[in-house]
């Protein structure tokens, strides 16, 4: 059956291109999806009944444990454009399938900004909703306008506005009540006319300065957040990795204060409800870990966060290596750290 399926159905493909772990495992059958009627057809046929199926955009946020035993589609749907103007803003689209760096700078050759702190996140447009990607102060959810996805039940397309969509911190309804029956296949943002520069978040200011640039444009900031991120985080094409692998923990204040007793050094940051954010790669460093390996598996020397395929890793060493670190936070903060890739 390989290759000669109308679908192009490839049987036990190997996924170690599509996801940025660089984990080696098969799917039993795989199918790139380039237009919506491919995506259609690969849903509705029956060749695939009964069997699991999973969604793949830019891998870049997914952690492959064992061989899929039923269907990978790979969302490969390409497109972008401009939808409209009005007054205060620009609108824009682009099909699920669409690298996400790429799109952003396509925004910047436009002479749009909004989406430049964003820049050089791994993976695909389509999933940006998905867990609500943020960096440098900005969440897609400020410059997301709706979506479209094909409902997986009754094969319609279906729009999703920002309530809909129920974003919150790397959060959405497709990581819950969506998702397994939703598939985003478009997405289109609202960039607004008057810029609104982002400039004080991290390392942003002292980079700007580096670069020797006094009145910034998005570009420029565009290229800062470049900089810092190919300093700090590793590239998944020369060392597999999925950025952040855990969320930064929210607590409220009654643990904020206890812990800021013991640890006084502790960075924080507000979050909503007078709760407050705690960094997971502070509390990973604290508890150790940074530049520590356990079997193929390691924690970035660079960020703490951010675990590390050193060569051949499996998928369950990473996830060891993740669950050592878990229990060791846990046991030294009280605080059970959530992984941020999805685990499959
Ligand atoms: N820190 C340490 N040790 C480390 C790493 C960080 O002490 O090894 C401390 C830093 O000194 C700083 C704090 O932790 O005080 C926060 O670090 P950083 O600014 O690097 O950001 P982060 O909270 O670790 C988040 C996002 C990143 C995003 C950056 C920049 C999450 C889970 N991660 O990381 O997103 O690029 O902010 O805005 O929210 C991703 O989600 O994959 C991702 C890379």
């Amino acid at each position: 059956m390989p290759n000669s399926s109308p679908l192009n159905v490839l049987e036990n493909h190997s996924l170690k291109e599509y996801n940025t772990f660089g984990i080696d495992v098969k799917a039993r059958y795989f199918i790139a999806a380039r237009s919506e009627a491919a995506l259609r057809d690969t849903l509705s046929t029956t060749m695939f009944d009964g069997l699991p199926r999973l969604i793949l955009g830019g891998g870049s946020n997914l952690l492959l444990t064992h061989d899929f035993p039923g269907v990978v589609i790979r969302m490969a749907l390409t497109g972008r454009h401009i939808v409209g103007r009005d007054n205060e803003a620009t609108y824009i689209e682009a099909a699920a399938g669409e690298n996400w760096h790429d799109f952003v700078r396509w925004t910047l050759t436009q002479g749009l900004s909004g989406l430049e702190n964003l820049s050089l996140i791994p993976g695909s447009v389509g999933a940006s909703p998905i867990q609500n990607i943020g960096a440098y102060g900005v969440e897609m959810k400020e410059m997301f306008h709706e979506l479209t996805a094909i409902d997986i039940a009754s094969g319609e397309i279906r729009r999703f506005d920002d309530t809909a969509c129920g974003f919150g911190y790397r959060d959405s309804v497709f990581k819950h009540e969506q998702k397994d029956r939703a598939i985003i296949t478009s997405v289109s943002f609202r960039l607004p006319h008057q810029v609104q520069l982002h400039l004080n978040y991290g390392e942003i200011p002292q980079e700007l300065t580096r670069m020797n640039i006094a009145n910034p444009t998005a570009q420029d900031v565009s290229n800062a957040v470049c900089n810092i991120r190919q300093r700090k985080l590793p590239d998944p094409a020369k060392m597999g990795n999925a950025g952040s692998f855990f969320k930064n923990p929210i607590v409220d204040q009654t643990r904020f204060q206890s812990l800021q007793k013991t640890h006084p050094q502790m960075p924080h940051y507000p979050a909503t409800d007078s709760r407050v954010k705690l960094p997971a790669g502070w509390l990973i460093e604290q508890a150790g870990w940074k530049g520590k390996t356990l079997g193929r598996a390691g924690v970035h020397a660079q960020h703490a966060l951010v675990l590390v395929n050193l060569g051949n890793a499996e998928g369950a060493e990473i996830l060891a290596l993740a669950t050592a670190i878990q229990d060791s936070v846990q046991n030294k903060f009280g605080i059970r750290l959530e992984p941020e890739p999805i685990i499959v």
